[in-house]
């Protein structure tokens, strides 16, 4: 492949880069702080940047939901036992379960699977050696895999884009190339040999993108805004069989887009046009410059892409005051005058005291048409508002459209979206545009999670979706609809939902018909507020260094995977629930593997995304390892005889978290976006330097298959 300056790299540097001494020239920037950030491994830079140092701050959710039992310890301690006694049985220990069929899911639409099963070289079939925890700057794969790098920040995306260069960058030549910290991993097919890579691009980290002293701090603010957004890039393969993808100079470059943080939204939904929604600049509530914090997302049945607005608090602030009328909002989503990135000194509408609605326009699940680059993309409000991580569609056996959100805050919360209108089959120009409106007109819920107890020797229970409002009425005391969704965290505290360990992606298995959610972690678990059967663990072991001892620290450091049977399908209002994973490194005593023996799994810790193999094994990617390693991603049987049985597929170079994932083409190919690589270090001291293309680390999607 070629990259940004025009060379093409030695295949050493794409597959397997060791750690390389950095010999660019040394200077400190002046924000430097010291490496290593308060939150385990996670550095300073990435808890800044990335979600604005929320763990620093107070939890905006002060509502004391599910205060249901503060006996967990001692029952961890019982259950630890009592798997350890079940070890290798506990898939028997079910619960409410159905253990197979799709039918008895609840009978998820087939025309929601991903591509079907192949034979030959599939990774969810292959017997690979997991990756051992190691703090390689490496993207590691297991022998006999091969990867390369499809596309890295600075790499042209829109026809024309100008050469990348570093040192020279402006805001104009950024709002054509491929933006900084790709995250979700979207794929459209567009035949056997060619698709569109769709690519969010949630955050920018100062720091390590630009050179100390080439830029004013108007010029990086100008820049990094048209460095977030999303990314629609052309790819293609040499034959059909081929695992390796590489940009495209095809014909189908006219679909290659950049969205950035002035690109116009169309805003829909019941709570567009609302006052609360209209700014100076818009008077009609319906017009948005930009997205932000795309995390994670969802491609849809009808082939578009669903982005969450992740941690946009962050962006805003002001020298002056905040609106009373706006302080108990604000206060909720985490938003406060103060803001490291100082938006507001260059733009108004990120000045709270100027502009105090344009955080209301932020926070919602965006969809994007890869197939229609002049459409405007669109921000839809009957999802709600909140820290969206993402979101993942089901079609429901009565045609109706079902999303599955997470909140990512400690002790936020589950939701679920039903469609009124239902899903049309087909890719005709008419079935497309009805799909379109699904996500415009619905119900919105939130979960309820209520536990057994903990004498079965299983964290598991029943859950109730609590309705929240339809587009046309509201359910929550004392909020209108419009409310209800511009205020969802608000709307939801009343209604008394579970408060979960920071919900991340939350995804459907297409084959089984479960719902599995990743809670990535809570360092408050057992202190602000007690466990629950949930969330049951309050004292995790960390690893502070590979090789080093673990040793005990409070709250839930390692996260969970939660795993959700529908009941009536996803359109019933209650589910079943247990935890399948309680993630850490398989010595501790709290961690658990659906009753997998402990001596064959991998170490995992801070599960973050989740997607699935055409054969229903579950694929975790993680963010924040606290155990020693460098973050990863994981292949997870969920049915069967090695159900629970977590196996490193591979682990990110130092400073990254591991992104997407996603498993494409009969199995062959598995997308990896690889976020924040370096990170912790500065552009002139990097602490890494994947994929060794330059003397500066680049975040780049790379695909890995079967050699
Ligand atoms: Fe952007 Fe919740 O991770
Ligand atoms: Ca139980
Ligand atoms: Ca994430």
């Amino acid at each position: 492949m070629t990259h940004l300056d025009g060379t093409t790299p030695p295949s050493s540097a794409v597959t397997d880069g060791e750690p390389t001494a950095p010999t660019a020239p040394r200077r400190l920037l002046p924000l430097l702080r010291t490496q290593g950030g308060p939150h385990g491994n996670r550095s300073w830079a990435t808890c800044l940047y990335r979600c604005g140092n929320a763990c620093d701050h107070p939890e905006p959710n002060t509502s004391g939901n599910e205060h249901v039992q503060d006996v967990i310890r001692a029952a961890i301690a019982r259950r630890t036992v009592l798997g350890g006694a079940a070890a290798g049985a506990g898939a028997m220990v079910l619960g409410g379960f159905a253990t197979t069929s799709a039918a008895a899911a609840g009978g998820y639409d087939a025309g929601a699977s991903p591509a079907g099963a192949v034979p030959g070289k599939q990774v969810s079939t292959d017997p690979f050696t997991p990756v051992a925890p190691n703090r390689r700057d490496a993207l590691t794969v297991p022998a006999g895999y091969r990867l390369n790098v499809v596309a890295a920040w600075g790499d042209p995306v829109v026809p024309g884009a100008p050469a990348f260069d570093v040192y020279r960058q402006t805001p104009e030549a950024a709002a054509q190339q491929f933006g900084y910290n790709n995250d979700y991993v979207g794929v459209i097919s567009l035949s056997t040999t060619k698709a569109l890579l769709v690519c969010n691009h949630e955050y920018t980290n100062e720091e390590v993108m630009f050179p100390a002293g080439e830029y004013t701090a108007e010029e990086i603010r100008r820049i990094a805004l048209m460095s977030h957004g999303m990314s629609v890039l052309a790819v293609e393969r040499p034959t059909a069989t081929a695992g390796h993808w590489v940009r495209s100079a095809s014909s189908n470059v006219r679909y290659n887009r950049r969205i950035t943080g002035e690109t116009p939204f169309v805003v829909d939904g019941p709570a567009a046009g609302h006052d609360r929604l209209k700014t100076s600049a818009d008077p009609t509530g319906k017009r948005v410059l930009g997205t932000l914090n795309n995390c994670a997302g969802g491609t849809t049945p009808w082939g578009t892409v669903l982005s969450g607005e992740e941690n946009f608090n962050q962006y805003f602030g002001t020298a002056g005051a905040i609106p009373a009328t706006h302080a108990a909002s604000y206060r909720r989503y985490g938003i406060s005058a103060s803001s490291e990135r100082g938006w507001y000194q260059t733009w108004d509408r990120f000045d709270l005291a100027k502009e105090p609605n344009e955080p209301n326009r932020f926070g919602w699940i965006v969809e994007v048409d890869p197939l229609a680059p002049d459409e405007p993309p669109v921000k839809h409000t009957m999802l709600g508002r909140f820290k969206h991580e993402g979101a993942n569609i089901a079609i429901a056996p009565n045609k109706k459209v079902v999303a599955y959100m997470g909140d990512d805050e400690r002790g936020d919360y589950l939701y679920r979206f039903i469609s009124t209108d239902t899903y049309r089959s087909g890719t005709d120009a008419a079935s497309r545009r009805h799909n379109k409106q699904l996500l415009s007109k619905g119900a919105l819920y939130v979960a309820r999670l209520t536990g057994d107890g903990l004498e079965d020797g299983v964290w598991d229970g029943t859950g109730q979706w609590i309705l929240l409002c339809t587009d046309t009425v509201s359910n929550v005391p004392g909020m209108s609809v419009a409310d209800v969704l511009i205020d969802t965290r608000l709307a939801a505290d009343k209604m008394g939902p579970t408060r979960m360990d920071r919900p991340e992606d939350v995804e459907p298995n297409p084959v089984n018909g479960r719902v599995y959610a990743a809670l990535t972690n809570n360092s408050n678990r057992g202190s602000s507020y007690p466990a629950d059967e949930a969330n049951p663990v309050t004292r995790s072991m960390v690893r502070s260094a590979p090789g080093a001892e673990l040793t005990a620290a409070s709250g839930n450091r390692n996260g969970y995977v939660l795993e959700m049977q529908p009941v009536g399908g996803h359109t019933g209002g209650t589910f079943v629930w247990r935890l399948l994973l309680v993630c850490g490194d398989p010595a501790a005593p709290e961690t658990y593997f659906a009753g997998y023996p402990k001596d064959k799994v991998s170490p995992i810790s801070c599960p973050d995304n989740v997607a699935f193999d055409s054969r229903g094994n579950l694929w975790v990617s993680t963010d924040g390892n606290v155990i020693g390693s460098n973050d990863g991603i994981f292949r997870v049987p969920v049915d069967g005889p090695h159900r629970g049985k977590v196996e490193s597929f591979l682990t990110t170079p130092i400073g990254a978290e591991a992104c997407g994932p996603l498993i494409t083409h009969g199995d062959r190919t598995v997308w990896v976006a690889v976020q924040h690589p370096g990170e912790g270090g500065t552009f002139a001291e990097p602490i890494g330097l994947w994929p060794h293309t330059h003397r500066y680390p680049r975040p780049g999607v790379a695909v890995v298959w079967k050699a």
